[in-house]
């Protein structure tokens, strides 16, 4: 039986784990892997190659992905459903193990709904999936940023200094809120609460006043902020365009550090994480959730589970609807986010 597997959307660390387990679970129910590279592109191209225990030893612990990935959607490619299913019937592919956050799971919903046998693996470094308490990636992700928020404590210390330092999170502030945690940030804003400026400025004179003179602001890209006192919220992008046709965000940081001091005269300087947070190895506790999901996700295909997805609920491995993983945004709830406030001061 020839099972394909793919990784589409933003990579992220703990990939090259989840492809390791799948092959070589995939030994042990005799199925032959195929790797189809760059996400769905490389069914609508016929772009793959055979994916064996050799090809996939050594990977573990590499960040990135061996099969390469794009935010290529199916469904907004001419004829892009039928070259699917084309590849799929002449290469005589039984299922399709996708691996993927937000666009490509919604992706593998729709085709799961056509009738094409698929299977889900949830990733993200975000966090933002429904149906799985976490997704691998995220854990590394929080790691590197906490790392840069004590970091960053010790210079502005040194320096008397507000520092804003700017974290992934599109549209849920899960790394934000971790990190600012873990890090001991005196500010944490998020994508789920729009930025009070004022309140935050006023938060750190206060606290500038007590004798703290530095503050670490954690702030995640997707916080919206007004940028003028007659506009509403908004969303701070670079203007550009991404693959899969949605705004480029970025930029929210200098935006805050430039509100800051000039609401409160403290010099304030910003550094901003990006693409740092979802490069390079995964931590341990990631490569074993991938290692979890892509051993359950072989074996949802052995059992014909289609139309769904392996996750995490609470220390568990099940198999969950696709359509649940897109259904809404996983958001960091109101209590939790209380927790991190009790420390802004
Ligand atoms: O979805 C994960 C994520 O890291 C988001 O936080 C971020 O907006 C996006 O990917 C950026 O991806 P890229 O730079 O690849 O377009």
């Amino acid at each position: 039986m020839k099972v394909a597997v793919l990784t589409g959307g933003g990579d992220c660390p703990g990939l090259n784990a989840v492809i390791r387990a799948i092959v070589r679970r995939a030994s042990e129910h005799g199925f032959e892997m195929m790797g189809l590279r760059d996400g769905w592109k490389g069914l609508l191209d016929d772009n793959h190659f055979r994916l064996t225990r050799e090809t996939t030893s050594g990977i573990l612990h590499r960040g990135g992905t061996i099969l390469g990935t794009s935010r290529v959607n199916p469904f907004k490619v001419e004829n892009g459903l039928e070259r699917v299913k084309r590849a799929i019937e002449r290469n005589g592919i039984h299922a399709v193990i996708a691996i993927g956050g937000e666009g490509t799971l919604s992706a593998a919903t729709r085709m799961s709904q056509e009738g094409l046998r698929i299977v889900g693996v949830p990733k993200t470094i975000d966090n933002d999936l429904n149906g799985t308490d976490f997704t691998f990636g995220f854990d590394t992700a929080v790691h590197i940023a906490t790392e840069a928020v004590d970091r960053l404590h010790s210079t502005a210390e040194s320096h008397k200094r507000v520092i804003v330092c700017e974290v992934m999170g599109r549209h849920v502030g899960w790394i934000a809120t971790y990190a600012g945690i873990a890090g001991g940030a005196d500010v944490i804003l998020v994508p789920e609460i729009p930025a009070d400026l004022e309140a935050v400025a006023q938060h750190l004179v206060r606290r500038n006043a007590g004798g703290r003179t530095f503050s670490i602001v954690v702030v995640a890209e997707g916080t919206r902020i007004k940028l003028s006192a007659d506009q509403n919220e908004q969303l701070v992008t670079t203007g550009a365009l991404d693959e899969a046709g949605r705004p480029r965000l970025g930029g929210v940081g200098n935006i805050v550090a430039a509100e800051i001091e000039r609401r409160t005269g403290f010099e304030t300087r910003v550094s901003v994480l990006g693409h740092i947070q979802r490069g390079g190895a995964p931590t341990a506790h990631d490569r074993v959730l991938a290692t979890r999901f892509g051993v359950h996700a072989c074996d949802m295909v052995a059992r014909g589970e289609f139309g769904m997805m392996a996750a995490l609920r609470g220390n568990d491995i099940v198999s969950e609807h696709l359509a649940e993983a897109t259904r809404e945004l996983k958001r960091v709830p109101k209590e939790f986010f209380e927790v991190a406030q009790v420390f802004f001061g």
